[in-house]
């Protein structure tokens, strides 16, 4: 069988060199090409960040297609447009979730020790303590509870911070695992009043573009934090940036944007309650990723139906 890896990020030699081994170790025969520079040969399975669409749309032969990351937006609708019925299947951790909580976890506790407040101290050379918010009353809110919203959620409850989340459906495998209430989407606004530091970790679709705008912000109780760490565009940036600017919310830590990478003119880029980084917070790892489309392309092989496969009707 044919497997076509497209990833603009990484070498192609060390996705192949780690699908081969995890081949061998399942006992899998497998040709593994590189679909950028032999766009025109046939594959069976794709593995594709990004992929070009010309290119997709000329794989007549797929059986699956496996997405290089949690986050399937990119790739969803021009799949489900040009190859109705072929599986989409994402990434399940993979070692992101790992990754997620640390990067949440180092936000949540930023902004509990006031972190944005003494930046703007030593900058006028000022020596203030500050008190600290009592921390039964520091609520961290889930805004989404998948793999990534589950791990960062363990991360930070296991750091004695009360946890609360809201989901599409209101339900999720890890909300009876967490022991913590969980709103569904249209109870977004007391979920919200709750919340003190808000963690975005929604997957972008039809329902979640633009949903956290002025309006939806504005239910955060005055001096509420932000960290986004799952696609720019669940959130409005302009409504963002007129909270920050009028002190309703106290600081943003954001790893993802609308437009990516952030445009340099962006007024994000240099406002002091801002932290940007470059789309980071739970990157792809090669060997782990391998390992699991392996083991999900025999499980396809035997006839099953593998884990993470998108139901291209919700978009994730
Ligand atoms: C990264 O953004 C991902 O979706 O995995």
């Amino acid at each position: 069988m044919r497997l076509a890896v497209w990833d603009p990020d990484e070498p192609f030699r060390r996705w192949r060199d780690a699908l081969m081994q995890h081949a061998k170790e399942i006992g899998l025969a497998i040709d593994v090409i590189d679909a950028p520079s032999d766009p025109d040969a046939q594959a069976e399975f794709a593995l594709v960040w990004r992929p070009d669409p010309d290119w997709l749309a000329g794989q007549l032969g797929l059986r699956a297609v496996f997405n290089l990351g949690a986050g399937v937006d990119a790739i969803a609708p021009a799949l489900h447009r040009l190859h109705p019925g072929v599986p989409l299947i994402r990434l399940e951790d993979a070692g992101m979730g790992r990754q997620m909580a640390d990067y949440v976890a180092e936000g949540v506790l930023h902004a509990y020790r006031r972190m944005t407040d003494y930046a703007a101290q030593q900058a006028k050379a000022r020596w203030e303590p500050l008190p600290l918010p009592p921390r039964a009353s520091f609520t961290v809110g889930f805004l989404g509870l998948g793999q990534m919203g589950a791990a960062a959620a363990r991360r930070v409850a296991a750091m004695d911070f009360p946890i609360l989340a809201c989901s599409r459906s209101g339900q999720s495998r890890f909300a009876a695992e967490l022991g913590c209430a969980i709103y569904a989407l249209d109870r977004l606004d007391e979920f919200l009043a709750q919340t003190r530091v808000l963690v975005v970790l929604l997957p972008l679709t039809a329902d979640t573009r633009g949903l956290l705008d002025y309006a939806a912000l504005s239910r955060l109780p005055q001096g509420a934090h932000l960290i986004n760490a799952s696609r720019g565009a669940v959130i409005n940036q302009a409504d963002l940036l007129d909270l920050l600017h009028g002190g309703h919310l106290a600081s943003a830590l954001l790893d993802v944007f609308a437009t990516e990478p952030l445009p340099a003119a962006d007024a994000l880029w240099s406002h002091p309650r801002v932290r940007v980084t470059p789309h980071v917070a739970a990157q792809t790892l090669v060997g782990p990723s391998a390992a699991q489309v392996m083991r999900k392309i025999a499980a396809i092989e035997r006839g099953e139906k593998p884990g993470g496969v998108v139901d291209m009707r919700l978009g994730y």
